[in-house]
């Protein structure tokens, strides 16, 4: 949820800051801004509406030189998306330039406050209070824009990532954060700052994740220095990063989304590797054996997760009550947060985050750390915040995913809570070494039944041609594929922006089974499980209604066939499994849908794949 780039060095600091924007613009692009300190003491700000590229338009015949600077893409939350909300903004004087990632909660009141003393202010936006601020300390108490950066923030009530220039000191950039995430990349004679490291992976891989409420001192010719808000210096932390460019770039696919759909052998194959070891027989999840107590003593677990990592954490409560006979209970971060919780010591709390900076995720964690229950997440991004909150927890190593509708994230979400599920299981002895073996040479397998069901790509592009313009559709699944039913009516409403419900098949007949006509198709998800009978009923229902249906079966099956319109078929795995091979071909069904509706699949409209806000 909006991105930020700093740099200072030798390079092209316009150059540096646009392609930074470029690959940041996952997190919103609302507008994007930049602010170049010039050479000769002028601070020039630039601001577009809509995407990078439009800034990029804007600033063809401007004067782009510069010593230093920082830029912005921007997901609104305080101000309509236009050109005056958009960051960089400006302090009165015109000597700071400021970029934002965050909100300031109490900003009301400072900027009741700021008017007062004569400030007059531009943006509808929170951050422009903030710049506000600072320039205000600065000139009341006559000090460095470091002290009254460390000033203004302790005034401040809620997240921030930003990153200042000054007029006067075009070789210093100073950059903070509290629960919205920084990285400082550590060039030779160069330095770079942004929301994540993908803006600097080609020019260095060494870099240092900003702890909360410290402040950067990141000055041209000078080693990088680090605060706390009470001006106590605070020890950096170097860390290697194992990102490669390619794993940034579309690789000859249309999309980051179609490339990432169809990554998942390969994602899956990374992330399975090391966990399934003697044949089979062991399954390792790190964490797991290091806090054996916890997961011996534990009398409940929930999960807490947003979006697409919801629908996983879904999964992970089937799959944990069914090999490790734990009572699991699944909660949307933003509810459990606000929902007076009761938690003690013998409840572990797992959570789910592809980006590992979603903000009510982070903030349900310490409450859950605060209660004293063991924490333990699951998280993509390497070195990102809820991996670094969390007592203990394990990457799920699909790379970057920087398609906005997640994909290969889920699957590896749920291969993982599988792994841990299993790995749980043989550590309480709630499953045989028989039945460990099996599910661990079924895992093994996944990688290559993943390539067998992308073989359906071209059938699911041709049907989508069928199903293009239906204004609404019905996902229906129990099970193991209810939540399979959820994950793929939020990718066909995510990215198509067609409505669709996903539903347990056999509630239907409570309310929705009243919108089935030919109008509305169902999807429904029906593979060989111990329900299949049940819901070949469901199937019935609906065809007995005149509703046209998708039913993804699996390989062999002849009872669904001649029921349904049209059905897509997967290979045969163990139930606990199916989702994975269930998922993959609503993924592509969503992606041809909206590719035919001429929809920008990679950059929805109002959505951000790293939120960041609550
Ligand atoms: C946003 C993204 C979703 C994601 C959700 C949770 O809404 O668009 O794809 O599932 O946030 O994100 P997280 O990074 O916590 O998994």
């Amino acid at each position: 949820m909006c991105g930020i780039v700093g740099y200072i060095g030798g390079g092209n600091v316009y150059d540096v800051l646009i392609k930074g924007l470029h690959r940041l613009e996952y997190r919103g692009y609302d507008s994007a801004g930049i602010a170049l300190v010039n050479p000769s003491g002028t601070l020039n700000v630039y601001k577009a509406m809509g995407k990078v590229s439009n800034l990029e338009n804007f600033c063809k015949d401007k004067n782009l030189d510069a010593l230093a600077g920082i830029a912005h893409t921007r997901w609104a939350t305080h101000g309509e998306p236009s050109d005056c909300n958009a960051h960089p903004h400006y302090s009165e004087d015109g000597n700071l330039a400021l970029v934002h990632n965050g909100t300031i909660e109490n900003y009301k009141l400072l900027k009741d406050a700021l008017t007062q003393h004569g400030c007059r202010f531009h943006s509808e936006t929170d951050t422009e209070v903030l710049v506000q601020l600072i320039e205000y300390i600065k000139v009341k108490n006559n000090c460095s824009l470091l002290d009254a950066v460390r000033e203004a923030l302790k005034q401040v009530v809620g997240a921030y990532a930003i990153a200042v220039v000054e007029k006067d000191h075009p070789n210093r950039i100073i950059a903070a954060r509290k629960s919205s995430p920084l990285v400082i990349g550590i060039g030779d004679d160069e330095m770079f700052l942004a929301s994540d490291a993908t803006p600097f992976v080609e020019y260095t891989k060494e870099c240092v994740y900003l702890k909360d409420e410290e402040v950067a001192i990141i000055e041209r010719g000078e080693p990088l220095k680090l605060v706390t808000l009470e001006n106590k210096e605070a020890k950096i932390d170097v860390t290697t990063l194992e990102l490669s460019i390619s794993q940034l770039e579309k690789g000859g696919y249309p999309h980051f989304m179609l490339k990432e759909i169809f990554e998942q052998t390969t994602t899956l194959k990374d992330c399975i590797r090391g966990r399934v070891v003697n044949g089979g027989k062991r399954i390792i999840i790190s964490g797991v054996d290091d806090n054996k107590e916890k997961f011996l003593a534990a009398k409940r677990i929930v999960i807490v997760a947003c979006g697409t990592s919801w629908h996983a954490a879904l999964l992970g409560k089937y799959l944990i009550q069914d090999m490790c006979r734990i009572p699991v209970e699944v909660e949307y971060a933003s509810e459990f947060r606000y929902s007076n919780p009761v938690l003690d010591d013998k409840d572990i709390v797992m959570a789910i985050s592809q980006s590992g900076e979603t903000a009510d995720t982070l903030a349900a964690i310490k409450i859950a750390k605060r209660m004293g229950a063991f924490v333990y997440g699951i998280s993509n991004v390497v070195g990102s915040s809820i991996p670094r909150e969390t007592d203990s927890g394990t990457y799920i190593h699909v790379g970057p995913e920087i398609g906005v509708a997640s994909t290969k994230a889920f699957t590896g979400q749920v291969m993982v809570l599988t792994m841990l599920a299993a790995a749980i299981a043989q550590l309480r002895g709630t499953m045989t070494q028989e039945q460990i073996t099996e599910i661990g040479k079924a895992i093994q397998k996944v990688p290559s039944l993943v390539e067998k069901v992308l073989r359906l790509n071209e059938k699911i592009e041709r049907l989508s041609l069928i199903y293009t313009y239906a204004h609404n559709f019905l996902y229906l699944g129990r099970g193991y594929s209810y939540p399979v039913a959820l994950e793929g009516a939020l990718k066909l409403k995510e990215i198509s922006y067609i409505h669709a419900e996903g539903y347990p098949a056999a509630e239907m007949k409570h309310g929705p089974i009243a919108l089935i006509d030919e109008e509305m198709p169902s999807v429904i998800i029906a593979p060989n499980d111990h329900l299949y009978e049940k819901i070949v009923n469901n199937v019935q229902q609906v065809k007995a209604r005149s509703g046209s249906i998708i039913a993804i079966v699996t390989e062999g099956d002849t009872t669904i066939r001649n029921i349904a319109d049209h059905v897509l078929e997967v290979p045969e795995v163990p139930e606990a499994l199916s989702p994975i091979v269930t998922s993959i071909p609503l993924q592509l069904l969503s992606y041809y849908i909206a590719i035919n509706k001429g929809k920008n699949v990679d950059m929805p409209r109002n959505l951000a794949k790293s939120v960041t806000v609550e």
